[in-house]
């Protein structure tokens, strides 16, 4: 009985991410200055060698154009990689991350403050930089996008090329590297299944590995961000992540969208949004931050614990899809989507990387 009281408080928090609204297609929108981006390397401005005649491409990636151009190199050269992207690019997995980029720049969560520099006392800008720069380097040295000499201007001590890289965020580097090579290898038959194993398993293993890695690393901005509201939000989103990634959630930009647009908000947050009587939050977004203000986060181990063996097959990761998804509307069909993935959880075996001792 404690195990569903721990994952029942966990779903309330994780529906600030998850809902199971439909979005049509028209209502697709890309990232905030997607169209007008580099969409090759050959895009940004030439720079000279002080020392030699050659010249190379300057990708500074706290101007947002510019980050955001190296997702959109990267979308580019893997939806080709990604057969289920036939009928759009819209269904990459990556377009996560662009799409959540670009939420933090319109809620000026990258304090540009109208600009399009992006601060570095943003902490979820510096957060971002470990999912854009590091994917973007590791698929430079798989070698998946076409060579043309450049160089990412350094700031502070976020590492700016590969070999800093793998000496500042080495997991993080190793598997994203692993993810792109896995994309390399060429599949014919993609069901739902071989989505789960062979594309979103190896993508969320790199993007959390990205986020374990940055966390300790940027600290330090913390404390720019400006309330203990926000301060929470960001700081849940970092540890929550690990949960909805261990169903394996599509990432695509229709449902990245959809679990935006109701519960993201739009602005930073205040102080004053812990009375959330007095807040001009949307209903949902209100009721998810009342949640969290209570979420207990020294639970959390036991919850991930128990949360991955339920999530140990691709059967049971299904049901604790749908547990998710319902959870915002009703919470008696979470709770029946719950008691599936658990059946499922000891009815079939467990995936060889995960660990069965239930
Ligand atoms: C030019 O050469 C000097 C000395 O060899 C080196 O310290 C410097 O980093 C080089 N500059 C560039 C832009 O490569
Ligand atoms: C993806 O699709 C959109 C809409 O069709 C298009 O504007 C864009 O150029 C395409 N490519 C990339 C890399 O986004
Ligand atoms: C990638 O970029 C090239 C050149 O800009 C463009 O012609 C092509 O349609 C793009 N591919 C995708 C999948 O967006
Ligand atoms: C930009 O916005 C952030 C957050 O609102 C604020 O802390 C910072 O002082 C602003 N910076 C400038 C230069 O206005
Ligand atoms: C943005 O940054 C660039 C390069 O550091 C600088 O030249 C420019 O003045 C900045 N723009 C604004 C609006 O702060
Ligand atoms: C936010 O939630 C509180 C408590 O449930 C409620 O009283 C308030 O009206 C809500 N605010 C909005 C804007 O929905």
């Amino acid at each position: 009985m404690y195990l569903i009281i721990f994952l029942l408080n966990y779903f309330l928090s994780t529906s600030l991410y998850i809902n199971a609204e439909i979005i049509s297609n028209n209502e697709i929108y890309y990232p905030t200055l997607w169209q007008t981006v580099p969409e090759s390397l050959t895009e940004y401005p030439l720079a000279d060698d002080d020392n030699s005649s050659s010249q190379y491409r300057l990708i500074d990636p706290w101007f947002y154009p510019h980050r955001l151009g190296l997702y959109k190199i990267l979308i580019n050269i893997t939806t080709p990689l990604m057969p289920f992207c036939s009928s759009s690019n819209a269904s990459n997995i990556l377009f996560a991350l662009p799409s959540q980029f670009g939420w933090q720049y319109d809620s000026n969560r990258l304090f540009t403050n109208g600009t399009l520099n992006i601060s570095l006392n943003s902490w979820w800008a510096s957060a971002n930089y470990y999912l854009s720069v590091i994917p973007f380097l590791a698929a430079i040295d798989v070698g998946l996008i076409p060579y043309e000499s450049f160089r990412i201007v350094q700031y502070e001590n976020f590492c700016s090329n590969s070999i800093q890289c793998y000496k500042q965020v080495p997991k993080a580097m190793e598997q994203w590297h692993k993810f792109f090579i896995h994309l390399q290898q060429s599949h014919k038959n993609i069901d739902d299944r071989i989505l789960d194993n062979d594309y979103l398993g190896p993508m969320w293993l790199a993007y959390e590995a990205s986020i374990e890695n940055a966390l300790p690393l940027i600290q330090s901005k913390l404390s720019y961000l400006p309330s203990n509201v926000e301060r929470l939000f960001g700081y849940s989103w970092g540890r929550l992540i690990n949960l909805i990634a261990m169903t394996r959630k599509n990432t695509n930009l229709y449902e990245t969208i959809k679990n935006q647009r109701t519960f993201l908000p739009r602005r930073m947050l205040l102080e004053s949004d812990r009375l959330t009587q007095t807040n001009d939050l949307p209903e949902l977004v209100n009721k998810s931050l009342q949640v969290l203000f209570s979420f207990r986060f020294d639970w959390l181990t036991y919850i991930e614990k128990i949360w991955s063996k339920l999530t140990c097959n691709y059967e049971a990761r299904i049901y604790a899809q749908y547990t998710l998804e319902s959870m915002a509307t009703s919470k008696f069909l979470a709770l029946k989507y719950l008691t599936q993935a658990m059946i499922n959880a000891i009815l079939f075996q467990c995936d060889t990387t995960f660990k069965i001792d239930l």
